[in-house]
This record gives structure tokens, C-alpha cells and sequence, in this order.
């Protein structure tokens, strides 16, 4: 019997307010929906704030968002669907957002990871985060959380 063909590669897209609905639900599934509909509509909008997406057919699998702070990016998510962890798509997206962060002029890149967050912490650190800080008792659950930062010059 012939094997199955892979699935294809899943491309990269740019994500805009278009996308707010399926960022609401990849948002909802891999982390719990931090932000509203309304919210994700806004940070789309924003120029300022880069957001980059892997999609496979409708189905949009990874997503990483930052702000630009002058030569400073500073990530605010990057989620990965459930079904479709530990295959490298956490990687590709957060290395494409740093990549869109240098050539809009970032030198460093920053974020937060609760300190319980393993895989967080792990994807992380794969890709040279270290930590600079902690916000004791950070989050709602009590967790701390790890204040962390990468240069992006090469
Ligand atoms: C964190 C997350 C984005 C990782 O995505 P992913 O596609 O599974 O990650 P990758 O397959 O690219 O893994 C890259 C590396 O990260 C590390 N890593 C990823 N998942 C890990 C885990 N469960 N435990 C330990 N290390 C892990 C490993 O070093 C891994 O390299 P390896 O597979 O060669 O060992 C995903 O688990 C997720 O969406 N979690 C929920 C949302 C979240 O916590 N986001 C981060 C805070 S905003």
C-alpha cells in the first residue's frame, strides 16, 4: 500500500485585522484566549506591531505577535496549535518574528515566560532568550514570571 503524502509545508503569512477571528481561536486553544476579539482587531491594526502566522489550508497552526519599541521588540505571544507541537513550528514563527524585527530595525528582542512554562521556557532558550529579571507573583495563578532578552544583531 502507498505511504501517505506529507502534509505540505505550512506558509507563512502576515498576519492582518482578517485574521482576527482565527487568532481568537488559536489564542483560546493554546492559551487559554488572552485576548478579545476586539483586541486581537486592534493589535492587527497596528503598524507598529508585527504579527506573523503559519497556516496550512484555512487552518492557521502558529502565530507570533510583538511591538516595536523603537530598536526593541518586544513579544507578546507566540502560540502553537495543540495538535501541531514539538514539529518545529514554535521555532519557525519566533525566528521569522525576530527576523522581521531586525530588518525593521530591532538590535534586541525581550519577553515574558512564567516561570512554570516549559516549553515556553525551553523554546525559548533553543533560541539564545536568557534571563534578565523576575516579577515575583507576576501573574493571576501566582507564578512568577522570567523578564528575558535575546541581541538580534548578527
Ligand atoms: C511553547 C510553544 C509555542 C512551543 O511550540 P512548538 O512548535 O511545540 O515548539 P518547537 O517544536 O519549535 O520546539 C523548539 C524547541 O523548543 C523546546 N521545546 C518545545 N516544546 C518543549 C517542551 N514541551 N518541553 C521542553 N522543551 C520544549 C525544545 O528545545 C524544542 O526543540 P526540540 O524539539 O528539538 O527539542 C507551544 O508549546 C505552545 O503553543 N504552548 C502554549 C502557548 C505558550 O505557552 N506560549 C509561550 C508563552 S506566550
Amino acid at each position: 500500500m502507498p505511504s501517505p503524502s506529507p502534509l505540505p509545508t505550512p506558509t507563512l503569512i502576515q498576519l492582518a485585522a482578517k485574521h482576527a477571528g482565527a487568532c481568537l481561536e488559536l489564542d483560546r486553544a493554546a492559551l487559554g484566549g488572552i485576548w478579545s476579539l476586539a483586541q486581537w482587531q486592534r493589535e492587527l491594526e497596528e503598524k507598529a506591531r508585527p504579527g506573523l502566522g503559519l497556516r496550512q489550508g484555512q487552518e492557521l497552526l502558529a502565530m507570533a505577535c510583538g511591538w516595536l519599541v523603537v530598536d526593541e521588540l518586544h513579544i507578546t505571544l507566540v502560540a502553537v496549535a495543540p495538535g501541531h507541537r514539538r514539529l518545529g513550528l514554535g521555532s519557525r514563527i519566533l525566528q521569522e518574528l525576530m527576523q522581521a524585527g531586525r530588518r525593521s530595525g530591532a538590535t534586541r528582542a525581550t519577553l515574558e515566560v512564567s516561570a512554570t512554562n516549559g516549553p515556553g521556557k525551553g523554546l525559548y532558550e533553543a533560541l539564545g532568550f536568557r534571563t534578565a529579571g523576575i516579577r515575583r507573583g507576576y501573574y493571576r495563578s501566582g507564578d512568577d514570571a522570567l523578564i528575558q532578552w535575546v541581541n538580534l544583531k548578527t
